[in-house]
């Protein structure tokens, strides 16, 4: 088995592979849908055709990814059921014992085609990836040949209406608040949310990014106006900032999330995306010309300053910026709302001192 040149050595090495290709596929395409238990309760079950004798090598990834869930996973080799509690190993059953599609479909559907890039679009690599023999048990599969032939058109019309070029500065922030609505520069930007541009005065001494709106911001168009935005508003009172007159909003400007049944979880942006939206920050900037910025949590430190940051490290003192701006890094209130209870009193405590130096800063800089 060591002598990698033997041709049996290669030939199992080369069905291992197989078998192992076969396993990440059934993670990645395997699609539950809901049915109602006769007592009422929901059952998540899926039909599966694996090429290999896979499922009992899989179980555990199932059960641990949907602990919480009762499921049931069907293939032609032989199934399994997950209560909550224990697993059960059944036998083999037909595509006919699955339901044929479920009411979240069509949103799931939709959410799809809102996250396909047109511009991004390769078709070889995504065939490698996704091969057409799944495509049959993938509810958004259907969407893919549509969205493949109209994806040079969309492209096209992203072009001439979407993104405003790089390098034209909007003049306003009611401008920029109408342009970033059409920002397709990256994948966030194409997922179909709205985007959540700043509020505040015109011009304000003081500026406050957090990282990018959450599910409640999204829905309401307003940075901070969730659990988060709970948290820092009473801490900035605390401080004796005074919200109203400062400028408020996030590195990010479209919400980030991966669906799970009905919620939208949070997913923090990757640096390329902060990156690319950093413009539209920068535009705020310019517009707004804060003398003090307060960044909350790492993704906004990076949005000001364009390069990793450690919050423990950096936080408590000011980065002088390039138009002479103080920046002072603390971290994100919802990292606060993670925390046990001790931690978090902890924490907080270093939060408050944190805007009592910033708030200590924009008294002297508006002196
Ligand atoms: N978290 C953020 O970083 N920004 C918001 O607007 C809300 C939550």
């Amino acid at each position: 088995m060591e002598d990698q040149a033997d041709p049996d050595v290669r030939r199992a090495e080369r069905l291992a592979q197989q078998v192992r290709r076969d396993i990440h596929k059934m993670r990645a395409f395997l699609r539950f849908r809901a049915v109602e238990e006769p007592d009422g309760s929901e059952r998540y079950v899926a039909w599966f055709e694996p090429d290999h004798h896979i499922l009992r090598a899989n179980a555990g990834f199932f059960v641990r990814r949907f602990t919480t869930m009762r499921w049931s996973i069907l293939t032609p080799l032989g199934s399994l059921h997950w209560d909550g509690e224990t697993l059960q190993e059944g036998p083999p059953a037909q595509a006919a014992d699955a339901p044929a599609g479920d009411p979240t479909e069509d949103l799931w559907r939709g959410y799809y085609a809102s996250i396909f890039n047109p511009a991004r679009l390769k078709v070889g690599a995504m065939l490698k990836e996704m091969p057409r023999r799944y495509w049959k048990n993938m509810p958004e599969a259907a969407l893919i040949p549509q969205l493949i032939a109209t994806a040079q058109a969309r492209e096209a019309r992203m072009v001439a209406q979407g993104s405003p070029e790089m390098g034209e500065r909007p003049d306003t922030l009611r401008e920029i608040a109408e342009l970033v609505q059409a920002c397709r520069r990256c994948p966030i930007g194409c997922n179909g949310t709205q985007a959540v541009a700043g509020e505040g005065p015109d011009r304000a001494g003081l500026m406050i990014v957090g990282e990018q709106p959450g599910d409640v911001e999204e829905q309401a168009g307003r940075p901070f106006v969730g659990p988060a935005g709970q948290v820092l508003r009473t801490h900035l009172d605390e401080a004796g900032i005074d919200l109203p007159r400062a400028y408020l909003t996030n590195a990010v400007k479209h919400f980030k999330f991966t669906p799970t049944g009905k919620r939208r979880l949070h997913q923090s942006p990757t640096a390329g995306e902060i990156d690319t939206c950093r413009w539209w920050l920068e535009g705020e900037r310019v517009l707004v010309r804060p003398r003090v910025i307060l960044a909350l949590g790492a993704s906004a430190a990076r949005g000001l300053l364009g390069r990793t940051v450690s919050v423990q490290k950096e936080r408590g003192r000011p980065h002088v910026l390039e138009d002479g701006a103080e920046l002072w890094i603390t971290t994100h209130p919802s990292y606060l709302l993670r925390l046990t209870d001790e931690a978090r009193a902890t924490e907080e405590r270093r939060f408050a001192e944190d805007l009592r130096a910033v708030a200590g800063r924009v008294r002297v800089q508006a002196a």
